[in-house]
């Protein structure tokens, strides 16, 4: 047989690179940013294997244009730029990076949650602008405590439990709200369940760690923000559109709310004229949830083992529609 051949969208580290060339002639996109799309349809089209990222839309079109493909890898916990029913109809499994990654989103989650409470981002960027004259003020830059606070988790997936357990450790008081009930777990990580609009109207944090589908897109918008407390902080490490950006600019400005943290926003990337960035009570940073070096490595070596299984005919190790692989 002869040998497969593997397209690649995006440069990988080199450990990641060495699992899939080991069985596979590999192209790799060599530019910084993803091949436009006529380059993927072609790259597919001679390809055995694609290892993909969210930013490469993986749908019928390319699917149609890609007639021996027969795995796909995506480089990411998040599929929501792969079209999985179409590719499950072909029968070509889809590797992701669930696991992997969980823990260092929910470390990023608590930066981001500890960041806005204590004004950290803002405050800094006083200092560096020569702000800080008096040595110690007794009244200036009081934020808010995280320590017994209530934490409203929306999603209770990997991610959601880490970033759980993590704040047991900070004493908040959990509340969480999930499509699925999850009463084993709410003993194993301390905590509570609540409907979608009670975990608005309790929670001091909200943070946002489900997946982005039709359902979820726009689950805060303006009816949501109008249930939370003034005092309240919304942070989002899931998908940017799972956030209304109009809508919580507007609450922002208003006070309806009193700050967010952002990792990801949309568009990605944000416009620099976005009236989100012109808000000092947001701390916003580039989709980096998962962007610690062991852990986007561990992340890599997991989608090129998928890579990997899949031109083999094996089970991946992490597949989104099992019932694909032959
Ligand atoms: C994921 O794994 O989904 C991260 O958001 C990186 O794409």
């Amino acid at each position: 047989m002869s040998t497969p051949r593997a397209f690649v969208t995006r440069t990988l580290l080199p450990e990641a690179l060495d699992i899939i060339r080991e069985v596979a002639d590999v192209t790799v996109w060599p530019e910084e940013t993803p091949p436009p799309v006529e380059e993927l349809r072609r790259q597919a089209g001679s390809s055995d294997g694609i290892l993909t990222t969210i930013m490469d839309r993986v749908d019928a079109d390319l699917l149609d244009a890609a007639p021996n493909l027969r795995a796909i890898s995506q480089l990411a916990v998040g599929l929501d730029n792969v079209d999985v029913a179409e590719a499950t109809r072909r029968g070509i499994p889809v590797g992701y990076t669930p696991g992997v990654l969980a823990k260092s989103t929910a470390d990023l989650a608590m930066a981001l949650l500890l960041g806005a409470a204590r004004r950290t981002s803002e405050s800094e960027r006083w200092l560096r602008g020569g702000g800080w004259q008096i040595q110690f003020h007794p009244t200036h830059w009081l934020g808010q405590d995280v320590h017994d606070a209530c934490l409203g988790i929306v999603g209770l997936g990997q991610i959601g439990r880490e970033i759980a357990k993590r704040a047991r450790g900070f004493d908040m008081d959990i509340v969480y709200h999930s499509r699925t009930r999850y009463t084993d777990m709410e003993a194993e990580y301390g905590v509570r369940y609540a409907e979608f609009p009670d975990l608005l109207g309790q929670a001091d944090f909200v943070v946002l760690s489900v997946p982005l589908t039709p359902q979820t897109h726009h689950l805060i918008s303006g009816p949501q923000l109008a249930l939370m407390k003034p005092s309240a902080i919304l942070i989002n490490v899931s998908r940017g559109p799972v956030v209304d950006p109009a809508a919580l600019y507007e609450a922002l400005r208003d006070g309806q709310i009193a700050r967010a943290a952002l990792d990801v926003t949309s568009p990605e990337p944000i416009s620099m004229d976005d009236p989100l960035l012109t808000l000092d009570n947001l701390v916003i940073t580039p989709h980096i949830g998962s962007a610690a070096l062991p852990t986007r490595l561990n992340t890599m070596k997991l989608a090129a083992r998928n890579l990997v299984a899949g031109l083999r005919g094996e089970p991946m190790e992490a597949c989104a529609n099992s019932e694909a692989t032959p």
